[in-house]
């Protein structure tokens, strides 16, 4: 089988970065499954599919054209339907309505079969809260990512700020812990490490001293 590592975890601990930079290491293909989530919420924002209705979000998953351009920095352009999404997409709206409908179990199930199409020679590395416990249960390797919330709060906010957003942090912390609860109290793929998951703290840790870290558990 095609060889997947896949990085769970919570949201600001540096996963995005982290993954991206790892599929690029290995030269591997790279699934940012919580795209898939927000190009849903988007498409539904826009359509008037409200965050409730389980079967029109399901069918809306199935009908999306969904294309990643993969650039040569593991970064990718996003198109839906032939749109360039790739910005829009990150709306602080659309993070919270995606983490809304991603609850819905007709919703997982949608893009289950999507996700895993990813896996391509000569690998995936696959970023998300459900890939070693879900959509990929035989991966190679499972990475769990964590850090302390205040840490993730303090990212997020510099994130926000790159993009000419100010937020206070006591704000952003609220808003972390109300996602991460919904994530991790959710019935259906609930946030939690696969059992057979390596755990990787990045609080206190610059990118790279995280990227050595991941990249010996890889080597080892
Ligand atoms: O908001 P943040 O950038 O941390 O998350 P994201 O990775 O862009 O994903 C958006 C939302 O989709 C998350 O808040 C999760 O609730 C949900 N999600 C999920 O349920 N399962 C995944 N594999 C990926 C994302």
């Amino acid at each position: 089988a095609v060889p997947v590592i896949t990085i769970d975890g919570p949201s600001g601990v540096g996963k995005g970065t982290l993954s991206r930079k790892l599929a690029q290491h290995l030269g591997w293909h790279f699934l940012d499954s919580g795209a898939l989530y927000r190009i849903l919420a988007l498409a539904a924002q826009r359509r008037g599919v409200a965050d409730q209705d389980e079967a029109g979000l399901a069918r809306l998953a199935d009908a999306l054209a969904i294309r990643f351009e993969e650039g040569s920095d593991a970064s990718a352009e996003i198109f839906v339907d032939g749109e360039r999404v790739t910005n829009a997409i990150r709306a602080d709206e659309v993070g919270a309505f995606a983490s809304r409908i991603a609850v819905l179990p007709q919703v997982r199930a949608a893009l289950l079969e999507r996700q895993r199409r990813f896996r391509q020679p000569p690998g995936l590395v696959a970023d998300g809260r459900d890939m070693g416990t879900v959509v990929f249960p035989d991966a190679t390797l499972k990475i769990f990512l964590t850090a302390s919330v205040e840490e993730r709060a303090r990212r997020r906010q510099k994130q926000l700020r790159e993009h000419g957003v100010s937020v206070n942090l006591h704000e952003i912390s609220r808003d972390i812990e109300a996602r991460d609860n919904r994530d991790r109290t959710r019935a259906v793929a609930p946030l939690k490490p696969a059992a057979d998951a390596k755990v990787l703290d990045t609080s206190g840790q610059s990118v790279e001293k995280s990227f050595d870290e991941l990249r010996s558990l890889v080597e080892a």
